[in-house]
């Protein structure tokens, strides 16, 4: 299996974000934190790999949130695609390159290689019916159409895709479809268009997948054999629209590629544009046999990087094709899905400026909470616990232990191993076994018991420790304390590189704590990385634990973020028409006292209440129990209308109604009177 062939180089690829807002953790922990700790694992092997990243700046939602703010499509764009950039960085993602598909060279590139695939005959023509919107004079592509699902009735759908159900649509499968700019029904218009005959190349995935890499992680070859088993189409890789890559045909003027068919090649783009900086030839990458090619990607690509894409780079026929996709599940957080429009995430550009040098701790949080086989969910609770008792309380706890010790007993001078006992040995040897079993778990894609295998590196440094009491028998047997120091430094030298690729802020700050030069991959697992008499610099903590008030923090945004879409989800309710002045006289309202309250059996929401009215003692049934419990409200001035016409509310006869006023949120409460004035006082 190809796992077992040799390799001389890797292009390892990340899903290209959408330039329309920036990035956040499900982002993330489905795609750039594995594929960084994947490449930075790769080049501590001393393996030749590119790592490519960049924006994916076309599409439909790009020029409809242009169209909102007023502004062209670019600069919506350059302005994610800046502070994506930027965060990224920052977060130590460690792209060879991060580029994007508004610049010349893509258009290029994807323009060029539609072309080839034109000219081998590859694409079906077909004129088609579309959505039309006569008032802007604009084919409807994709999202320009909502309307109703066929499939789950969702009336949000959009046209190329349900996003409750998940169905991916043509605009034309919508009930009741409208147009996004103007709100009209849209009418329909022949246009032509090329298709992907996907069907053509059926037995060629089938056989490629289905046989030749059964490796792949079962939530992706589970979705390539169902798309395969449906019957796979023609789709269409041109759309009527002016912002993409124009189509280089003369008869399609006033069209783009599909944003489907550009943004991958993108990949190809940006190492075009990375080996003519580094003078390197970007061939290989695509082309050689010897190159392994793997796309990170979240688990709503997978159709388009496990069929689509390959089958372009199949049919153009001098590329490879990708020898894996490690595609993710999603990360959902506090329990809710992730949603831009609903401002429901963690973006990394906030969390950067509100966690000032804690890149590793989000790191850390969200590789160990990866979504790999599972959706999965990120919550303020377990990123503070996460911090605090295994990033403080086992890493960095063992790593301060030991050089405070050594600053302590030795002056910070690295002491020589004198006897070794049978402990010691036990160890080393657990010791030496620990990059082969991290290498392992890297290499099959399992990045969470990779991390978590690193970490038992530092629990096994921490029992060590804790076993052998170098601060008990120092007085006594010095010579014992020198050998458990060296080993105590041993085993922080060989965290700092194997932490590197899931943690490397903190591999660094270690690597210079300790004075130690940058080692790779195959050193690790020695017990000699650091030479007696070699002094290690001052101790500094790697990590700080997290305190309550700062999750309070984060906790409260997140709250008000809810509050907020709810109040935009259902607003004031909208104003009744006029009425007359005898109308409004027809009601009888008074000031009255609730004497009883108790609950109507087997209902949610009502409570049986005697009400004072100043005129009688009677009984109403209150749909209130959601928002008081009876015996808190007995005493409470109330409002009532006492004309309504009496009426049986579960064989309970209700005389009347108590007024409450409702906010947005459907919560009810009293209307008061502000002075105390007796019952039956009139409300006009
Ligand atoms: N922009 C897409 C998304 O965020 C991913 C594009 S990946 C590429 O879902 F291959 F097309 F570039
Ligand atoms: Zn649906």
């Amino acid at each position: 299996m190809s796992s077992e062939k040799k390799y001389k180089r890797y292009t390892v690829t990340s899903a290209l974000p959408y330039a329309n807002g920036p990035v956040h953790i499900g982002h993330l922990a489905g795609v750039y934190v594995p594929a960084d700790i994947y490449v930075r694992y790769l080049r501590s092997k001393g393996e030749d790999v590119l790592f490519i990243g960049g924006s994916d700046e076309h599409g439909v939602p790009i020029t409809i949130k242009a169209k909102q703010e007023g502004v062209t499509p670019q600069q919506i764009v350059d302005k994610y695609h800046n502070i994506i950039k930027k965060s990224f960085e920052e977060l130590g993602i460690s792209f060879d390159i991060y580029s994007r598909t508004s610049n010349k060279v893509h258009h290029e590139t994807a323009s060029e290689f539609f072309t080839t695939l034109y000219e081998k005959g590859e694409f079906i023509e077909k004129t088609s019916e579309q959505l039309y919107d006569e008032e802007h004079k604009q084919f409807l592509a994709d999202r320009y159409v909502t309307g109703t699902c066929p499939h789950c009735n969702n009336d949000r759908a959009y046209g190329d895709q349900c996003e409750k159900c998940g169905t991916s649509l043509n605009a034309t499968d919508l009930i009741n479809p409208k147009s996004v700019l103007s709100g009209n029904v849209p009418v329909l218009k022949e246009t032509k268009h090329w298709y992907l005959q996907l069907d053509k190349y059926e037995p060629w995935l089938r056989q490629w997948i289905l046989e030749e890499h059964k490796e792949w992680k079962t939530n992706v070859y589970g979705q390539c054999k169902s798309w395969i088993d449906q019957g796979l189409q023609p789709r269409a890789v041109t759309r009527d629209l002016d912002w993409g890559v124009k189509v280089p045909l003369k008869e399609a003027e006033g069209k783009v590629l599909y944003v489907w068919f550009d943004a991958p090649i993108g990949y190809i783009s940006a190492t075009k544009e990375w080996a003519t900086e580094k003078k390197k030839n970007w061939e290989i990458y695509w082309k050689d046999k010897e190159t392994r090619l793997i796309h990170f990607i979240g688990k709503d690509n997978i159709v388009f990087h496990c069929i689509v894409f390959p089958s372009m780079l199949h049919a153009e026929g001098t590329y490879l094709v990708p020898d894996n996709v490690p595609a993710n599940e999603f990360l959902n957080l506090e329990g809710d899905k992730i949603s831009t429009s609903r401002n429901w995430a963690v973006w990394l550009h906030e969390y950067l400026q509100e966690f000032q040098g804690k890149q590793d701790v989000l790191r850390y949080v969200l590789c160990s909470n990866a979504p790999e086989t599972k959706d999965n969910d990120f919550t303020w609770r377990d990123f503070q616990l996460k911090n605090n008792s295994e990033l403080v309380a086992i890493l960095g706890n063992f790593v301060n232990r030991t050089m405070v010790l050594t600053h302590k007993y030795f002056n910070g001078e690295i002491p020589a191993i004198s006897t070794i006992t049978d402990v010691d040995k036990e160890t080393l040897n657990e010791l030496s076994k620990f990059p082969e079993r991290i290498s392992a778990s890297l290499e099959s894609y399992r990045f969470r018991e990779a991390l978590n295998e690193m970490m038992n590196l530092a629990r096994l440094g921490n029992k060590y420790l804790a076993d052998s009491e170098p601060w008990k028998i120092f007085a006594t047997d010095p010579e014992r304390v020198k050998t458990i120091l060296n080993i105590s430094l041993q085993i922080c030298a060989n965290l700092s590189i194997v932490m590197e690729p899931f943690l490397p802020f903190s591999a660094d700050k270690l690597g210079s704590m300790l004075n130690f030069p940058k080692l790779k991959w195959n050193d690790a697992g020695k017990p000699d990385l650091l030479k007696a008499g070699f002094r290690i610099g001052k101790a500094e903590l790697l990590y700080e634990k997290i305190e309550d008030e700062a999750i309070a923090l984060q906790v409260k945004k997140l709250q008000d973020t809810k509050i907020a879409n709810e109040s935009k989800e259902k607003p004031v309710a909208p104003a009744k028409p006029d009425i007359s002045y005898e109308d409004f006289a027809k009601l009888d309202i008074r000031t009255g006292t609730i004497l009883a309250a108790e609950k109507v059996p087997k209902t949610d929401k009502l409570l049986k209440l005697v009400v004072d009215t100043g005129i009688d003692k009677r009984t109403v049934v209150s749909g209130i129990a959601a928002n008081y419990e009876p015996e808190k409200i007995i005493g409470q001035k109330v409002t009532i209308l006492v004309n309504l016409e009496p009426k049986m509310l579960r064989g309970i006869k209700s005389q009347g109604m108590i007024l409450m006023a409702e906010n947005a949120k459907g919560e009810l409460c009293f209307v008061h009177q502000e002075k105390d004035f007796e019952n039956g006082s009139c409300i006009k």
